[in-house]
């Protein structure tokens, strides 16, 4: 097991950087502050192998040796994201070239092509030495392969690695100008040499070819993940193997589907935000890793059912569900400051301890942070730490060892996370909305996404992100947000939803184009039409600052459309201007269901009304319905015994209804438990 009982305490340890005498206090200081699992070697490649073939483990032998002595279990890392000048200097061509062509050179990190074999071979021989030494090391609980992959290329090893790819995909050339739509613009192509990665072109790029090369990009990083993955495996499959991701709408990886190669859901996640966004994006980050871990679950669950392989509960006679509560962990997060636009904004006193609960509330196996130790140098010098450059006598050294104290106290914590509404996501839909040519520059699915999840949260609703086609019993509303990428099978699994008496809402450009990125024609929202009832003949783009009104008193943003009724009926109409009286939202009986169509993004507290109405009359429960406003509260479940995480955004002391065991401070509560501001409380609701 990569875990013990225990939630995960730790994170990026780094001793390459400091000489060996530092390391005792290491692992004395990690002890003080029940530090349990620790990633080593992430960066240490220039280290671990200062010539090609000559490798110095005896640094590294020391420092395993040293942490399990301490009891202290090891993330052992692939240093793979870091290549050392001696690779750059032997294999220039493994360097990467921007889409303007220009060749980046050694000096950062992650200096490397990964479509480049060069670069797979180097990375597998590290990889496999280290596997030869460390795979049975007794401190050994997990493998970290790389870090945080996310990078690109459009060198020529790349191009040839496309275009094998996209004949994988395509079949033919016919079926990829078809997809491509190169009729325009005099794109069509007739041999497969013709067609380059999409590199900086004269005036607007082909939106089939982008996205494919998104595509490509994360099928091509995942299967440099998968070929170490597979080595370490092969070398002890007993120690699971993952890698961390990264978030960010540059990335090219599709979270959910990598999911499904990784033993263990890693996310690191550091807000960008200083107020309560940052509690926001905190939340929306530990629903969107369950939801990738829970996707996996399912697909695994699917496949072995389809290959007819025996129940996992074989004595209860029928196939056992997939895994309800997978595990996923957070693996990075910052001790200390939030990095936002232009400076770094210093953590409140508790709130370290209160975004690493919010992320157990959520599911996640502990709190891991980036980094343990501050270093002197180095382009990251001034990133915060558990021990910080001031060293252990520091407030955020002592709020470290509060949290290590604080986390063995929910050791029992374990199982599903409450959620009533389901809310898709989906990568492609994100990477297509950021193709030039679009109507506005200000669609972002991933923005439309952190909408919703915003507005349910504020309305107090639990809330799983899934991924189309994944299993939807259990939730009381669908809520699609510009889920513009709409295949036929995502239309049928809508649709299937609502028929089945399903509650559905979704927002303006939802199923608007085919997985091509091309137009469904004959009005928006393209696929979707029939089952919301509407068709939405005109878009009207809004200007930075400008809004519609709605008759209900509400505002909508960023885009808004002409809409005809094909069967729903109106719930607000907009107000004023040119679209006055014509419907804004609407609501569809179909099938057994009802689906909900939003077509403008609307404000904050308008989209946390909306949704809570269309929730409400979906039968749907916020997790705590008597919690004071700026309270958050989730709710895990565990057999007959549940538990309540707490959280007071407020600025003042709020009383929240409540009873049983507080967990933090083990003391019972009766009725209410008074939360200072910023105070966090766990109770162990009831016991069966
Ligand atoms: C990422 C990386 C770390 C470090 C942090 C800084 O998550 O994985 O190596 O650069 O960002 O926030």
């Amino acid at each position: 097991m990569w875990s013990d009982a225990r939630l995960c305490y730790g994170g990026d340890y780094n001793p390459e950087q400091w000489p060996a005498r530092v390391w005792a206090e290491d692992v004395a200081l990690m002890r003080r502050a029940r530090v349990n699992l620790v990633t080593v070697g992430v960066f240490a490649w220039s280290r671990l192998e200062p010539a090609p073939g000559r490798y110095t483990f005896d640094w590294l032998d020391q420092v395993l040796d040293l942490l399990h002595g301490g009891g202290i279990r090891v993330a052992l890392a692939t240093p793979t994201a870091s290549p050392p000048p001696w690779f750059s200097l032997a294999h220039p061509g493994a360097l990467p070239v921007t889409a303007d062509g220009v060749r980046l050179h050694h000096g950062s990190r992650d200096t490397y092509c990964a479509a480049t074999p060069a670069y797979r071979e180097a990375a597998l021989r590290i990889a496999g030495a280290l596997a030869d030494r460390y795979a049975h090391h007794p401190a050994l609980a997990l493998w970290h392969v790389h870090n945080e992959y996310g990078t690109t290329c459009h060198c020529e090893h790349t191009a040839r690695a496309y275009r094998r790819w996209l004949a994988d995909r395509h079949g033919d050339l016919a079926t990829l100008n078809d997809a491509w739509t190169t009729s325009f613009w005099s794109q069509h192509y007739s041999d497969w040499a013709q067609i380059s990665t999409p590199r900086a072109t004269q005036y607007l790029a082909n939106p089939g070819q982008l996205l494919d090369f998104r595509r490509f990009w994360s099928d091509t990083l995942l299967a440099a993940y998968a070929e170490q993955r597979d080595l370490l495996r092969a070398a002890n499959p007993a120690i699971p193997v993952t890698t961390n991701y990264v978030l960010g709408d540059w990335v090219p990886v599709d979270h959910a589907r990598w999911a499904g190669e990784v033993d263990l859901v890693a996310v690191d996640h550091y807000p960008s935000a200083v107020d309560v966004g940052a509690e926001e994006q905190t939340a929306l980050v530990g629903d969107l890793a369950r939801g990738w871990a829970r996707h996996a679950a399912a697909r695994r669950h699917a496949t072995a059912t389809a290959a007819g392989d025996p129940p996992a509960a074989p004595d209860r006679g029928a196939p056992a569900r997939p895994d309800p509560a997978p595990t996923w962990l957070l693996t990075e997060s910052a001790p200390n400051q939030i990095h936002t636009t232009g400076r770094m904004h210093t953590k409140e006193p508790g709130r370290m301890l209160r975004h690493s609960l919010a992320h157990v509330a959520r599911g996640s196996h502990g709190a891991m942070f980036f980094q343990w130790r501050a270093p002197a140098g180095g382009a990251e010098r001034f990133h915060s730490a558990l021990v910080p450059h001031a060293g252990p006598d520091s407030r955020v050294f002592r709020e470290a060892v509060d949290l290590g104290a604080a986390l063995e106290r929910l050791t029992e914590i374990r199982g599903t996370v409450e959620a009533s509404v389901a809310l898709a996501v989906d990568a492609a839909s994100g990477w297509a909305l950021r193709h030039p040519g679009l109507p506005s520059t200000r669609l972002d699915h991933h923005d439309e996404v952190a909408a919703a999840h915003r507005a349910l949260w504020h309305a107090g609703y639990g809330c799983d992100v899934v991924v189309p086609g994944d299993p939807l019993d259990g939730y009381r509303l669908l809520v699609l947000p510009a889920l513009y990428l709409v295949s036929d099978a995502t239309t049928g699994w809508v649709r299937e939803h609502v028929q089945r008496g399903g509650h559905l809402l979704a927002t303006y450009l939802s199923g608007a184009a085919d997985e091509h990125a091309r137009v469904r024609l004959g009005g928006y929202p393209g696929a979707l039409r029939d089952v919301l009832g509407v068709r939405a003949e005109e878009f009207h783009p809004l200007a930075d600052g400008d809004h519609v009104r709605l008759a209900d008193g509400g505002t909508g943003r960023i885009w808004a459309e002409t809409l005809h009724l094909a069967g729903a009926d109106v719930v607000t109409s907009y107000a004023g201007g040119l679209l006055d009286g014509r419907p804004a939202v609407t609501r569809h009986r179909s099938g057994a269901g009802t689906a909900w169509y939003v077509s403008t993004r609307p404000d904050d507290d308008t989209y946390r009304r909306l949704l809570d109405r269309a929730a409400q009359a979906a039968g749907a429960t916020p997790v705590h319905p008597d919690a004071p406003a700026g309270i958050e509260a989730v709710r895990r479940r565990g057999d007959g015994v549940s538990w309540l995480f707490l959280f007071n955004h407020t600025d003042r002391d709020r009383r929240v209804p409540a009873r049983g065991a507080e967990l933090l401070t083990g003391v019972r509560i009766d009725e209410a438990v008074t939360l200072p501001p910023g105070g966090v409380a766990v109770l162990r609701e009831r016991t069966g």
